[in-house]
């Protein structure tokens, strides 16, 4: 039988990925609360109600993940709380902050720190918070004292969380809070976020030379569904572009290309250090006239391919390999900052870890510098508008008692950090299927 382990590079960052709203509890006074509150807007009329406690004890998740052998942890800071009237400053909130990063380092997770993760507070929202460009400058402020404060725990940042995400979920999809259906407001905050991105890039560099700043991109593929039609291709084409590549458009080549207009970005031009890749699934588009809405797309799935719960879409890992490559063009460190699927009875996910991190063995041997892997996530956690219906944890919790119980992939992982391998002994005791697949003939 063939026989193959595939070791990761001496020093790869192992780690676990998460946003304040989605597990500190209580964040009563940013925009989602609100929006959880309202009637129809949460799957099942769920709330994030106390999330997974961290606001009270993130320190207990962290002993299970130093317990995995992880050695990174990315995080995400709550600006409501920071800030929770314009101008006002809360430092028992950043005293807190530093006592959790202070905990990751005293465990040996080093702490990634995004800085923007979804949620606005409720003063900033109350003006229309990225609608608006002067919005930026609040921005910039609440990064400086972050910064300021916390600069001595974290030289690795992240300012923003998904900009593409945010801008079409908010207001193109109607999803996320303020659930408006509006082209051009989308087009104005993710180019608002874009900006935030560029100044925030340079106040923490001002304040930090040393430190490490970037921005996580969630990279979906739009493939044609018929790869022979011209317009297929076309809408495929367009959907990418809007996505994924006016964000790289914006901050690595300084220019704003469609949907934002055409023109000069130079303030953006080469605003990252490193690239983070959140990357789940793909779609297939097909042209339909029919779908003016949705610029004439219709998103569909391969035939054949295997699905995820919760209609999160495909499995297909191999994404994850296309994806990178597409970042490496820009020549930068990489992250992954985010993968994982949703999946509660772990029927699926051994298969998908070991998968996905294959696909991330062959990109390391074209030494591609990718320096780390953050799982989404460690426990389940209240996923925005599916509430705790999409099951993404290594750890099962119940929302209810917040009891835990780890899923089969968290000792998988385990086993992987630890031994820095994907060895044939895991694929037998986790995925046996996956031999054919994985090993060499
Ligand atoms: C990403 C978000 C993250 C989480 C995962 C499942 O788009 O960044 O907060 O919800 O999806």
């Amino acid at each position: 039988m063939p026989e193959a382990t595939f070791h990761f590079p001496p020093g790869f960052k192992w780690g676990v990925a998460t946003a304040s709203h989605q597990v500190e509890g209580n964040n009563t006074n940013n925009q989602w609360w609100e929006w959880e509150q309202q009637e129809g807007r949460i799957k099942q009329g769920h709330t994030s109600g106390r999330a997974c406690d961290w606001w009270e004890n993130a320190e207990a998740d962290f002993d299970r993940a130093a317990a995995m052998g992880l050695n990174a942890l990315r995080l995400s800071i709550e600006w409501s709380r920071v800030e929770p009237e314009p101008g006002r400053f809360d430092n028992a909130v950043l005293e807190r902050y530093r006592e959790m990063l202070r905990g990751l380092q005293q465990r040996g997770l080093e702490p990634m720190v995004t800085l923007h993760h979804f949620s606005n507070p409720l003063w900033l929202e109350q003006q229309g918070a990225w609608i608006n460009e002067g919005t930026i400058s609040y921005f910039v402020r609440y990064v400086e004292r972050i910064v300021k404060l916390l600069g001595d725990q974290v030289t690795l940042w992240c300012t923003i969380n998904e900009p593409n995400v945010y801008a079409v979920m908010s207001y193109l999809y109607g999803l996320f809070p303020p659930g408006q259906r509006d082209f051009k407001a989308t087009r104005v905050v993710l180019q608002n976020m874009l900006k935030a991105h560029g100044a925030a890039y340079r106040a923490i560099h001002r304040l930090q030379p040393a430190a490490k700043v970037g921005l996580a991109h969630n990279l979906r593929f739009f493939d044609p569904a018929n790869p022979r039609s011209l317009l297929d291709r076309l809408v495929a084409s367009v959907l990418d572009r809007g996505f994924n590549r006016a964000t790289f458009d914006a901050v690595w080549k300084g220019w704003w290309s469609l949907p934002m207009g055409f023109g000069p970005a130079w303030s953006l031009r080469h605003t990252l250090d490193w690239v983070g890749l959140n990357y789940y699934t793909r779609d297939l588009v097909a042209f339909d006239r029919g779908a003016k809405e949705t610029l004439f797309s219709r998103l569909t799935h391969a035939p054949d391919a295997e699905l995820l719960d919760g209609g999160y879409g495909e499995l297909y890992p191999e994404g994850l390999r296309r994806a990178i490559k597409r970042l490496w063009r820009m020549r930068l460190p990489i992250y992954i900052t985010e993968n994982g699927i949703p999946d509660s009875d772990d029927d699926q996910r051994p298969a998908a870890l070991l998968l996905h991190l294959h696909q991330l063995w062959k990109i390391l041997q074209n030494n591609i510098p990718v320096q780390g892997y953050y799982h989404w996530t460690l426990v389940d956690n209240f996923e925005w508008a599916e509430g705790w219906t999409l099951p993404f944890g290594l750890i099962e919790m119940d929302p209810a008692t917040g009891i835990r119980i780890p899923r089969p992939s968290a000792d998988l992982y385990t086993a992987i950090v630890r031994g820095n391998a994907i060895t044939p002994a895991l694929l037998d005791a986790y995925a046996p299927r996956l031999r054919p697949r994985i090993l060499p003939d």
